[in-house]
């Protein structure tokens, strides 16, 4: 049975089976590789999509469960937030190796979606599901904190 749904947008159709992983649509099938497998058991936040403008690890998202809803990849995700979030990360360079980024951003902008101003503990609480190897925590919250201040500013 096919599944229709929308990506960053765009109508999207998956025939395969219901119970595939919206994680292996999203690079398997649509060839969206900007979404990161981790550690498939939601421990990780690799996977961070926006599933209606939520954050949702997409690993263990059975596609049947975005039926007729609308997932944001990193690859679409898009304004005021995603605007201060991505120039925040930039300015301050918070990427190492850079696997664990994307879901950072996603998580990120989920957060300051939701609010715009979040303190110390929000942002310790909507980050912790996100794991760096790494270790760019320090900036990755400066960047957070930053992003919060510029949000008023951006377009
Ligand atoms: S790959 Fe989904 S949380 Fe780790
Ligand atoms: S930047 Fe390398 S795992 Fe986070």
């Amino acid at each position: 049975m096919a599944t229709e749904f929308q990506v960053n947008g765009r109508a999207t159709r998956f025939d395969g089976d219901p119970e595939t992983p919206l994680l292996w649509v999203l690079r398997d099938h649509l060839q969206m590789t900007g979404t990161k497998y981790g550690c498939g058991i939601a421990q990780c936040g690799a996977c961070t999509v926006h599933l209606e403008g939520k954050n949702r690890r997409a690993c263990v998202t059975p596609v049947s469960m975005v039926a007729g809803k609308s997932v944001t990849t990193i690859e679409g995700v898009a304004g005021k937030a995603a605007t201060a979030v991505k120039a925040a990360w930039v300015a301050i360079d918070v990427p190492q190796c850079g696997f664990c980024q994307s879901g950072q951003v996603m998580s990120a902008i989920g957060l300051l979606s939701a609010k715009s101003k979040p303190s110390d503990a929000d942002i310790d609480a909507a980050m912790a599901g996100n794991i760096c190897r790494c270790a760019t925590y320090v900036r990755i919250r400066q960047a957070i904190k930053d992003a919060s201040q510029n949000m008023g500013k951006v377009a």
